[in-house]
Formats: C-alpha cells, structure tokens, sequence
C-alpha cells in the first residue's frame, strides 16, 4: 500500500505545490512509483509544475463521473518513468463527494508507493484528507507572523483526535524573511506551531524557473538535494538539514 502524504498550509501561497512536485520528483527518481494528485479544485498548478501542462486530458472528476478509466486520467511524466499525475477538474459535477474521492486514492494506494496529494489552503477538505487518508501531513509554513499562526491553526485542528503525524516544512527562508518578519531563529517557528521540523527550503526566486538553464544553476543543484533529503527523511533515514547562508 502506497504511504499517502498531504501537503497543507493555513494560508496559501506558502509552496505546497511547490513541495508537491518537487518531493514527488525526487521519490520517483529514487525508483518509487509515485502520483502527485492535484486536489485544488479550479485552481490547479501542479500539471505545469510538472511540465505536463498540454498533457492533460482527464483528471479524477471524470473518474469519479464515469467519464474515462482510472488509467486514463493518469498522465505519466516524460523523463521520470515511476512518476504519474492526477490531474484536478476546474468545477465538479453535482454528485461529487469527498467520501468519493477518499474511496479514488484509497483504491490507487495499492499501485503506488507514495501518493502526494497537493491540498488546497485552509481548513476544508485538506482537514478531512489529513485526518481520513494521510499516513504523513506536511503542514508548509513561511517565516511571517500572520502565516505562523494560521499554520498552528490547522495543524492543531489536523491533530485533534487523531494520531496520524505531522511534520512541518519552512519554506522561503532567508535572512531577510527573518529581518523582517521580526523572527529570531528556525527553533521560533518550530515553537510557535509545536510540530517536529521536516524540512527547510530557502528563498530561491529560479525555484519553479522554467528556464532550464536558470534551473542548472548552482542554486537549484542545492535546492534539489533539499527535496531528498525530505524524501529521505520520508523514508525514514537521518539526513541532516542543509542550511544555505541562513
Ligand atoms: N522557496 C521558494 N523561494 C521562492 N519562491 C517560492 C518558493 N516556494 C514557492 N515559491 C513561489 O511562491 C509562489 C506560490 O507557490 P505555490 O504555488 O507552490 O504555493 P501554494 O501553497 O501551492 O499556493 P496555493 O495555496 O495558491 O495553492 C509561486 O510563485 C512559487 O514559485
Ligand atoms: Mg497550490
């Protein structure tokens, strides 16, 4: 059965998809077979992010309507052959249900390895995916007061009544974030929102560059070894944190 991780945020724009596509990525180059699922309903991004923006036919609400195969609607990625995506639709029918879509990927954990489902910001169906589905929660925040705080939010409602884990990821930091924001260190916003630290990924403005040679820079090579050692750290092994000037 497939380890199934949601990625959630308080607020949005803190680089859940980001994550998304960039763990999936670096799991499925490391041979496991992995879906990133797109659960942002009429606001979709993961299909550019992974570059399979014209390759998008069907997504899981013409699964769930009976409209094509379950294998039709997965896109396999071009140059990582253990990496498929399930895409999003921009509206849903009238007999969509959450419980539906919960009983979709429970049906496909038995053909992956990792499932990444790239939530919606707030406390909607990422609160329900996170409590019913995810084996593993990653809860994205940003060093700023206002995003701390909603992140404490929805990890403590995440967490209500349930045991299943929650790790968080800091995303955009940099010296001046910090500076800026008033925050002292890392250990601040571990405190403040009172889950274990997963991950850290530093302010990269060439992070979603399409432009491949922007991407081969020395930034993106550190970057890229950020997102394994989260999947590594996924995968159970100690990988200390690479910190890049922070
Ligand atoms: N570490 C980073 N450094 C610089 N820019 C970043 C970083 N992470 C994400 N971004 C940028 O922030 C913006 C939002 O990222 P992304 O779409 O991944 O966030 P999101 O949480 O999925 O947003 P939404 O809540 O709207 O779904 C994008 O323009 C992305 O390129
Ligand atoms: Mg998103």
């Amino acid at each position: 059965m497939a380890k199934i991780i949601s990625v959630v945020s308080g607020k949005g724009g803190t680089g859940k998809s980001t994550l998304s596509a960039a763990l999936s990525k670096s799991l499925a180059s490391s041979n496991r077979k992995v879906l990133a699922i797109d659960l942002d309903i009429g606001l979709r991004s993961l299909d550019i992010l992974l570059s399979l923006e014209n390759k998008v036919v069907f997504d899981f609400g013409d699964i769930l309507d009976g409209k094509c195969s379950i294998e039709a609607a997965m896109i396999p990625h071009d140059s990582i052959e253990t990496l498929f995506l399930l895409s999003s639709p921009n509206v849903v029918s009238k007999s969509f249900s959450i419980q539906g879509l919960i009983s979709l990927i429970k049906s496909l954990s038995k053909s992956f390895d990792f499932i990444i489902l790239d939530m919606p910001a707030g406390l909607g169906i990422s609160i329900i995916m996170a409590r019913e589905l995810a084996d593993l929660n990653l809860v994205v925040t940003v060093p700023d007061a206002i995003t701390l705080r909603d992140t404490r939010k929805i990890s403590d409602a995440i967490s209500t009544n349930t045991s299943r884990p929650s790790r968080l990821i800091i995303n955009r930091v940099s010296k001046s974030a910090l500076l800026s924001s008033g925050i002292k260190d890392l250990d601040e916003m571990i405190d403040s929102v009172g889950i274990p630290l997963l991950g850290v990924i530093p302010e990269d403005e060439w992070i979603n560059s399409t432009i491949p040679q922007k991407r081969s820079t020395k930034n993106s090579i550190t970057i890229a070894k950020i997102f394994d050692a989260i999947g590594e750290r996924i995968n159970g092994h100690y990988v200390p944190l690479i910190f890049r000037q922070i």
